[in-house]
Order: C-alpha cells, then sequence, then structure tokens
C-alpha cells in the first residue's frame, strides 16, 4: 500500500476493471453519461486530491517525527478533512456512468475511485466502522501482560485510558514496511503519565513479549507468553470485530459486491484469484514440507516428544514468534553447519567507520550504478536518517511520498548493522518507485497492485543482502570458510524468513474471507482448522469460541488486507530473477546482484514507470518478455532449491515429510456447540474435513 497516502488509497485500494460485477443499486446511480464532464471531474480531483494528500502526508510526517499533543490533534483534523473529502469524491465519481467514457485511462481512475471505498455506507454507518477499526487498534496497542511468574498487581492501574502509552509499532512483516498506519493515535515515546508500579505488569508485545518469544527456550514461559498476549488482545475485541464484519460486509453489497472479500480481492483484477492463489500454495507445499519437517526434528532435539509428536503438527509457541509466521529466531537451533558463520557485516561495516547518511548514499549509488534515478535534494534537506536526541519519535522505517512531485523522505532511526544497511537500500527502492511514477496522475501513483510496492523492494533487497554483493563492496570476505556452507547457512536464514512466512501469509486471509462470507460463527475454531491445514500448527492448550485468536494479529484487527504479503513474497522472487536475466547472470539465483546492471536497471524503471495506470499481469507481461502475466513461485523455488536438496538430505529417515494430525490434535480447537450427540457429531465432521487434507 502507498505509504502516507493511505486514506487514498482506501480508495484506490479495491478498483476493479471489469464493470460486469456491479450491482443494480450502483448502477442506479450511476446516471451521468456525459464522458466530457467525467473527464473535467477527473482533471478537478487529481489537483484536489494531490493537495489534500500532500496536507494529510505533511501532518502525518510531524507528528511520526515529534510526537506531540498538539501535533497529534493537527494530524486528526487533516484526517477528518479528509474522510469527508473521500465521502464527496466518492458521490461525484459514483454519479458517472464510466461505461460511457471512451478513455481507457479516465475510466480506470473513475473506478478506482468508487471501488474500493466504503462511502457507499450512509454517513451514521460510515462513521461507525472508522470508530470500530479505531477502537480495536486502541485495545490492541495497549494490550501488557506480567512478566512470568509474577501475580498481576491490582487491575486498575492496567486502564486502557487513551494517555496511556500506546507505544506499539505495527507489526511488521517479512521486511520493515514503508506503509504509514496514519489512524495509529500514538506513537512511542508519547508523553504519559506512568501509573505506579508501572514496571510491574507492562510487558508489551513488542519489544519485551516478542524478545521472550525469540529468544527465551523454556518452554513453560512460552506458552505464558503466547498465552497471556492473546488473553489480552482478542477476547476484548471479539463483539467489536462482528459488527466490524457486518458493516463490511454492507459497504460492500451497496458497492456492488457480495462481500467484503469480494470487495478486497477486486484490487487484484484477476477473475480467477483465489484459484490462483491456491495454486500458488501448492506449488511451494513441497518446500514449505521440507523445511517444516527438518525444524520439528530439531525442536524434538531441544524440547523432547513429549511437547512435539515426531510425525505431528508443531505447537505454535516454540517458533520464535507471536504468530509462527516468521522462524529466523530459532536459527540457534536449526543452523545446518554451526561451525561456519552467519553472514553479518556489522562489525566490517563499523570497522570501516560506516554512518547512517553513508548507508544512504551507498543505496542511492546503487540505483544510480544501474542507471536509475539519484534522489532528489528534497530528500536530503528532509528525511530523518537517524534517531534525533531532542524529542521523541516512531522509529519504524518508511518512506514518504508528499504528493506534490518534489518532497520524497524517508524515516528510520538508522543504526550502524547490516540489518539496516538492508533496510536502507529497501526504502530506497520505494523513493525510487516514487520517483519513477512520479509523472502519472495521482491515482495512479502506486503499485500496479497491492503487492508490488513491496515486492520491488525486496527483490532489490535479495541483490543487497547477497554473498556476492557484500563482497563487491567490500563489506565482506570469504577466505577462510566453506562456501558451501556459508551458503546452507545464508539460505537456512532466508527460508525461516520467506518460506516459513508463506503458509501464515496465505492462510489470514483465507480466514478473513470465510468470515466475510459465511459468518462470523465459529471464528476460532475456524482460524485453527486453517492454521493446521496450512502452517500445521496446533495450540498448545485448549481453545474455544470465548477466545479470538485471530485478534492477536494487527492486521486482522486493523482492517488491513494480508493477502499481499503473501503474493509479494512470491512475487519479489520472480521479479528478482527478471532482473538476474536482464544483467546476464547465470548461475545459482542466491548469488546474484544485479548492481553496476544497466540493463536491469532499464527494466526496474520499466517495471516501475507505469505505477498504478496498467494492470498487474500487463506488467508481468512486460517483465518477462510476453512468456507469461501470472504472478509464479517458479523463481522462489528454484531460489531455494540449493537448500531444497540438503533438506531432503536430512529428513531422508522420517517418518513423514509434513505432518499428520489426529483427534487429540483437533480436539484443542474444536467448537463445543452444545453437549452430547452435536458436540460429537461436529467433531466427527471436523476430524472428516481434517483427514482430506492430509491426502492432498
Ligand atoms: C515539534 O512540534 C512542536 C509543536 O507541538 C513545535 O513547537 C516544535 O517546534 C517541533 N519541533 C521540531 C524540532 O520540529
Ligand atoms: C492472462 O492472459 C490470458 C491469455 O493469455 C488471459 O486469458 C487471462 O485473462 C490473463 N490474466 C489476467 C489476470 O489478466
Ligand atoms: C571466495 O569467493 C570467490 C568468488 O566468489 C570464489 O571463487 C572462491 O572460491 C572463494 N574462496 C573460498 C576459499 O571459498
Ligand atoms: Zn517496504
Amino acid at each position: 500500500m502507498g505509504t502516507s497516502k493511505v486514506s487514498f488509497v482506501i480508495v484506490q485500494l479495491f478498483a476493479f476493471f471489469t464493470w460486469h460485477a456491479i450491482a443494480q443499486e450502483y448502477v442506479r446511480m450511476a446516471s451521468n453519461t456525459n464522458a466530457a464532464e467525467a473527464m473535467q471531474f477527473l482533471r478537478e480531483y487529481d489537483r484536489e486530491a494531490s493537495g489534500m494528500c500532500y496536507r494529510v502526508t505533511m501532518s502525518q510526517w510531524r507528528f511520526v517525527t515529534n510526537i506531540t499533543e498538539y501535533n497529534r490533534r493537527r494530524m486528526l483534523e487533516e484526517l477528518a478533512l479528509n474522510s469527508k473529502f473521500e465521502r464527496l469524491s466518492w458521490r461525484k465519481a459514483a454519479a458517472y456512468d464510466a461505461t460511457r467514457v471512451s478513455d481507457v485511462q479516465s475510466r480506470r481512475q473513475l473506478v478506482k475511485i468508487v471501488q474500493g471505498s466504503r462511502a457507499a455506507l450512509p454517513e451514521d454507518k460510515f462513521n461507525e466502522i472508522q470508530q470500530i477499526i479505531t477502537e480495536m487498534k486502541e485495545i490492541y496497542n495497549a494490550a501488557k501482560i506480567c512478566p512470568y511468574g509474577q501475580k498481576p498487581y491490582d487491575s486498575h492501574l492496567q486502564r486502557d485510558s487513551p494517555f496511556y502509552p500506546q507505544s506499539r509499532q505495527e507489526p511488521y512483516d517479512q521486511t520493515r514496511s514503508h506503509t504509514q498506519d496514519i489512524y495509529q493515535p500514538f506513537g512511542p515515546g508519547f508523553p504519559h503519565e506512568t501509573p505506579e508500579n508501572s514496571n510491574y505488569c507492562d510487558m508489551q508485545l513488542d519489544p519485551e513479549i516478542s524478545r521472550i518469544l525469540a529468544h527465551s527456550r523454556i518452554e513453560s514461559e512460552l506458552v505464558y507468553v503466547w498465552k497471556s498476549f492473546r488473553e489480552q488482545t482478542g477476547p476484548k475485541m471479539k463483539n467489536r470485530f462482528m459488527r466490524y464484519v457486518q458493516l463490511a460486509n454492507q459497504a460492500a453489497v451497496s458497492t456492488g459486491y457480495s462481500d467484503a472479500g469480494d470487495q478486497m480481492r477486486a484490487s487484484y483484477e484477476d477473475p480467477s484469484f483465489r484459484a490462483s492463489l491456491e495454486e500458488i500454495y501448492n506449488q511451494v507445499a513441497p518446500l514449505y514440507k521440507q523445511l517444516f519437517t527438518y525444524v520439528r526434528r530439531k525442536l524434538i532435539q531441544r524440547y523432547g516428544e513429549r511437547v512435539v509428536r515426531p510425525d505431528g503438527p508443531i505447537p505454535a509457541h516454540l517458533l520464535g514468534n507471536m504468530w509462527a509466521q516468521n522462524w529466523k529466531s530459532i536459527m540457534d537451533l536449526v543452523m545446518p553447519f554451526p561451525q561456519a558463520p552467519n553472514i553479518d557485516v556489522t562489525s566490517e561495516m563499523l570497522r570501516q567507520g560506516f554512518t547512517p547518511l553513508r548507508m544512504f548514499q551507498m543505496a542511492e549509488e546503487f540505483y544510480t550504478s544501474m542507471g536509475m534515478k539519484p534522489a532528489p535534494p528534497e530528500f536530503w534537506r528532509g528525511s530523518m536518517l537517524a534517531r534525533p536526541a531532542e524529542r521523541s519519535v516512531q522509529c519504524t522505517a518508511s518512506a514518504w511520498d508528499f504528493c506534490n512531485r518534489i518532497d520524497y523522505r524517508i524515516k528510520q532511526c538508522t543504526e550502524v548493522t547490516m540489518q539496516d544497511l538492508v533496510s536502507t537500500h529497501h526504502e530506497m527502492a520505494h523513493i525510487q518507485y516514487y520517483l519513477q511514477y512520479a509523472e502519472q496522475p495521482q491515482l495512479f501513483r502506486d503499485g500496479a497492485n497491492p503487492a508490488f510496492h513491496e515486492a520491488v523492494a525486496n527483490a532489490v533487497t535479495l541483490s543487497v543482502y547477497n554473498i556476492q554483493h557484500l563482497q563487491r563492496v567490500g563489506l565482506y570476505n570469504n577466505r577462510t570458510h566453506d562456501p558451501y556452507q556459508v551458503s546452507m547457512n545464508f539460505l537456512m536464514t532466508m527460508a525461516l524468513e520467506k518460506v516459513a512466512y508463506l503458509p501464515f501469509a496465505f492462510m489470514v486471509d483465507q480466514w478473513r474471507w470465510s468470515v466475510f462470507e459465511d459468518g462470523v460463527q465459529n471464528m476460532n475454531s475456524r482460524w485453527w482448522q486453517m492454521k493446521l491445514r496450512f502452517q500445521g500448527v496446533i495450540p498448545p492448550m485448549q481453545r474455544t469460541e470465548a477466545d479470538f485468536d485471530p485478534g492477536s494479529k494487527y492486521h486482522v484487527i486493523s482492517d488491513q488486507e494480508y493477502i499481499k504479503y503473501f503474493l509479494g513474497t512470491v512475487l519479489e522472487f520472480q521479479l528478482y530473477e527478471q532482473l538476474c536475466q536482464a544483467a546476464g547472470q547465470a548461475g545459482h539465483l542466491h548469488e546474484c546482484d544485479v548492481y553496476r546492471s544497466r540493463d536491469a536497471g532499464r527494466l526496474l524503471s520499466e517495471i516501475m514507470q507505469p505505477g498504478a495506470s496498467k494492470t498487474a499481469s500487463e506488467i508481468i507481461r512486460t517483465m518477462t518478455r510476453g512468456r507469461t502475466n501470472r504472478i509464479s513461485p517458479e523463481s522462489l523455488v528454484r531460489y531455494f532449491r540449493p537448500l531444497e536438496l540438503w533438506l531432503r538430505v536430512q529428513n531422508r529417515d522420517e517418518p513423514l515429510i509434513g505432518w499428520s494430525s489426529n483427534y487429540q490434535d483437533i480436539g484443542l480447537f474444536a467448537p463445543q456447540r452444545g453437549h452430547g450427540i452435536k458436540a460429537t457429531y461436529s467433531m466427527v465432521l471436523l476430524v472428516l474435513s481434517m483427514m482430506q487434507f492430509l491426502f492432498l
């Protein structure tokens, strides 16, 4: 999603190009057939929307780089104005019959304004759903738990006061997001009155709880934080979430979709979208199962068969992450060659006297070396490249487009580490994207679909976090170690982050769409059913419908679609391989570096320049020189091929590649409707439905 322009993106998000899906209600409105008037409206819209976007973005920038109550109020005022503007523009745009507009680009813009929005709701309901989402975010951001092994103190101190430090960043997925969650009312370090004893039950997801999950190897402690965080989030939001589902569906139906999931999927402009996703999942599942099986063996060595069954699913609290979505923190347990190093050039950077500024200059040079654009002077004047000493700021790295074709900035509390060097190149890729599509109209200054921005930025970082590249820029030297062992360790690190993530990134919206489509009954049980089916994980203790475990994931309760992360991760490797081919690199994919390749730079510019003015499938067709118009996981599978071969050897004596689930696994979350026959019956149905997954 496009950064700071989030509220604009809301209108852009779900646009769908074909008109046949639109319901009568909306078609009845779209009665103005005067194409010239429609074009005139779009010209005015472009000017006003850019101006509005500039003011909102600037107010957000001022707040997140200087967190004061005054700046927060200013930002909320701008957001309210923006919300009004959105509703007004929606009404105007919806009055035109876009089918009468012959110019394809204008038609596409009209569709973008109308179809992603919830502005079809009556005003009170439009405000209500926004209010509900804000409340859920506040509850989430206020969640705190007591330290392990200590009793909770008086609960009146754990109040959800609006002035309580709402100091959570949006948990980032894969690499850091370039998006700003503009509705997030507070940032870290927001001035607050600290209740006495505050250090007692004051552990937040970020950083304390996440740190425990990443580094603790005491099983009972992992169980404790896993469970406690879920107690402090889901159940408090469940009722609000059910109302949110109702309103989102109502908005979708009034806009011409069958439900809110249908509306979310429309932005991908693919009539067989769900089938395409399923196909991609099935293509990566064999690789995932090899990784899964190897990791399960290592977890058994650490925790024993009492905790992990040799052919069973993995309990979700053992994988180093609250949602079992990124396993890189358990690298110490699964490292292929512990005697060979993990690549980390941090100490070399320090030895060479790197500074944050030098890291950004190096990232800029990466793009100019490929013949792409340098960052403009405004970038160097306006950006926040390191944490300022004198004021409190929100530190999540992000890249900003101020919608005026002049001002682009990055906010990052850069430290001299390899991770931040990679992140710097990633954020600079977003800036490059902004610069490349700057001449497009406002509505098209975005990725071709919601997956594109992150995918492009991550594709570039594959070329930076890369043994060859780090050697070329003089930060890594391989003299002392076996290159095969170094490569396997490297690929394992990448797999724990990317391959382990795919089933999770796939299942979140499968679940969400099923709730929009089939209703809110047994939401928690369905969540775990999908976790088990796609990820092969089970909860470490009994779950019921009084729990609401999806509510422990920020993107679920904050109304942010998730499938873009799944597609983005797949697309990232596909883009990367195309760039590598353009650069004429024929070796192992994980060793390809496109630095200094003018041909790769030309291709990347071609991908970026159209922004959202073309469909993703058109851009993929261009990028693959006509070979395909589909997102495909073949490149990802190829990238990990050497590791997969190694894993197959490690797993040769395993009883089962993948997992089989038994009655007990399913009993952990089967719905307990009533007693006796009814419950047994639904249990049997569930077991039967799980069985079929085993034989897929
Ligand atoms: C931070 O914001 C306040 C307004 O609340 C303003 O007076 C101050 O000058 C700002 N500081 C910086 C460094 O921009
Ligand atoms: C991809 O191209 C095929 C024809 O080769 C077409 O039928 C299909 O609709 C295109 N897919 C998308 C998503 O546009
Ligand atoms: C170091 O890297 C170079 C270039 O990648 C390679 O040719 C060489 O064999 C490596 N040396 C060792 C000892 O691994
Ligand atoms: Zn990003």
